[in-house]
């Protein structure tokens, strides 16, 4: 495999995100071989410690992340090999000082990754600090994470600042669903599949389901997601890139202008939402004490270091439009909640009934295909058809039945790659058609702007549900009033 050498400068190396996911990734990348021999890991956080210590600390999250039968001692102990640490205050230039130092001893031109795995409130600082010290040149990158900004005007700030340093041509912005296997997957299913991309319009889909769920429930972040609610964490981010890469037009090429051109035009035409439609086509909720697993647990007002009066939303659902010439009058139905019964996230893809119907009148419902994406747990496509039942006595009765490709048993030897794993192996090519852009951002932010006024001037709480249920009451009634129902039998 083709290798790029780089030095990979890591802000907030002790923290959550850190530990649970970029330094597992990339050890994986390093037992895959993906790493270069010469590539440095230089970890950066304000706390104290010296290099044994972090060493130490990282091993532990491997240990604590990595699969056993995936801890490989020779390759622990290179990885483990490649990391430094400094104790640096971010807000102050005097500390950057010693990150010009490192880049010195690593002694080659190699291409500097800085990694802000920080609040964006520090983006700002840290890069322009990076360049009054001397640590950046001209093939820098810069990866950052969400939540960029709270707002359409307050992430125009954070893109300002780091702007004003980084070229976007050289600013990697996460979005962890298109690291997904499954996700990128989209793009192949679509543009590779003559048989989905002559049917992918408004003739022949009749609507499309996405879920986002989720078993657990803040686990700890409250204060953090008071202040954001699930429309901000989830939809403005996951949920509308996955709108954009079911309908999209197919791009020129895979180049990642070319596909983000296309995604930009996708959350332009999206639907903006009016007064009339809260309450019927939005539904926001708010878990309650229930059970999850079997086990009771608390309501969202009952966490720990919860304000007992907050209305921030944990569940929304709600019905869409892109309102295009390929998908007019095609609703998207889109729901995403904490305190789900399960993990699941997947799309499913509703095709419109044949012209003419002749079979048994009773099985009418039945007749129509749909393509079930399941982006995870159980990875896989799954297209739904009709076929005669079989059997003397059936006449021409139809069953439903799946051709299923499940990426496990079918790709039994591949593991699948965590998102971040994906991600920082494209950074380091340079290659930015997994990130995403500037103008994407925005007009995410914008389309969520006007909801979230629209929300506010109601001032109404949300709906209740209990932990372990599918959302209020309301969000069933969003698509039965549509004479359609959340598709739940995989
Ligand atoms: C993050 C959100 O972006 O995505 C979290 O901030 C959420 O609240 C997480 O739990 C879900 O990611 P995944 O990969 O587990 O589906």
């Amino acid at each position: 495999a083709e290798r790029t050498d780089i030095d990979l400068a890591l802000f907030g190396a002790l923290g959550d995100l850190s530990r649970r996911k970029l330094f597992p990734a990339l050890y994986q990348l390093d037992r895959e071989g993906l790493l270069h021999d010469d590539t440095r890991l230089l970890g950066l956080a304000r706390q104290d410690i010296d290099q044994e210590a972090f060493r130490e600390r990282i091993h532990g999250s491997l240990k604590e992340y990595v699969k056993s039968s995936e801890l490989d001692d020779k390759v622990v102990a290179r990885f483990l090999d490649r990391l430094s640490f400094l104790s640096v205050d971010f807000t102050t230039v005097e500390g950057y000082g010693a990150i010009a130092e490192w880049r010195e001893q690593g002694g080659q031109q190699r291409p500097l990754v800085v990694y802000l795995a920080v609040g964006a409130s520090l983006y700002g600082d840290i890069c322009r600090h990076l360049e009054a010290s001397g640590s950046l040149d001209e093939q820098s990158r810069v990866v950052v994470e969400k939540p960029i900004g709270y707002d359409l005007e307050s992430s125009r700030e954070v893109n300002d600042a780091v702007g004003a340093v980084f070229p976007e041509s050289r600013v990697y912005r996460i979005d962890h669903y298109l690291g997904k296997e499954t996700v990128q997957n989209l793009i192949a299913l679509r543009f590779a599949n003559p048989l989905f991309g002559t049917q992918w319009n408004q003739n022949h889909i009749s609507h499309v389901e996405i879920t986002v769920a989720e078993k657990v429930g803040i686990e700890g972040r409250w204060g953090y997601f008071d202040e954001a609610g699930q429309l901000r964490d989830m939809v403005q981010n996951h949920l509308l890139q996955l709108v954009c890469l079911i309908a999209m037009d197919p791009p020129a090429n895979l180049d990642a202008d070319a596909i983000r051109d296309e995604k930009v035009k996708v959350l332009k035409a999206l639907k903006p939402f009016t007064d009339d439609m809260i309450g019927r086509d939005v539904v926001r909720g708010q878990y309650t004490a229930g059970t999850s697993d079997g086990t009771s647990v608390p309501g969202y007002l009952e966490e720990e270091g919860a304000n007992t009066r907050s209305h921030t939303e944990t569940f929304v659902a709600m019905k869409t439009e892109v309102s295009n010439w390929r998908w007019a009058g095609v609703p998207f139905y889109l729901r995403t909640g904490k305190r789900m019964p399960e993990k699941l996230s997947q799309i499913v893809i509703h095709f419109r009934q044949q012209p003419h119907y002749i079979f048994d009148p009773d099985q009418r419902a039945l007749a129509a295909n749909k393509l079930i994406i399941r982006l995870q747990p159980e990875e896989g496509i799954r297209l739904e058809v009709l076929t005669k039942d079989s059997g003397l006595d059936k006449g021409m009765r139809l069953r439903r039945g799946p051709l299923h490709l499940d990426f496990n048993s079918a790709f039994p030897k591949a593991r699948i790659p965590d998102a971040y794993e994906r991600l920082l192996l494209e950074v380091m090519k340079g290659q930015q058609y997994l990130f995403v852009r500037r103008d994407e951002v925005e007009h995410a932010w914008h389309w969520c702007d006007e909801l979230i006024a629209t929300w506010q001037d109601r001032d109404e709480p949300p709906r209740r549900y209990p932990a372990g249920s599918w959302g209020p009451v309301a969000s069933i009634a969003m698509i039965t009033q549509d004479g359609r129902s959340w598709y739940e039998d995989y």
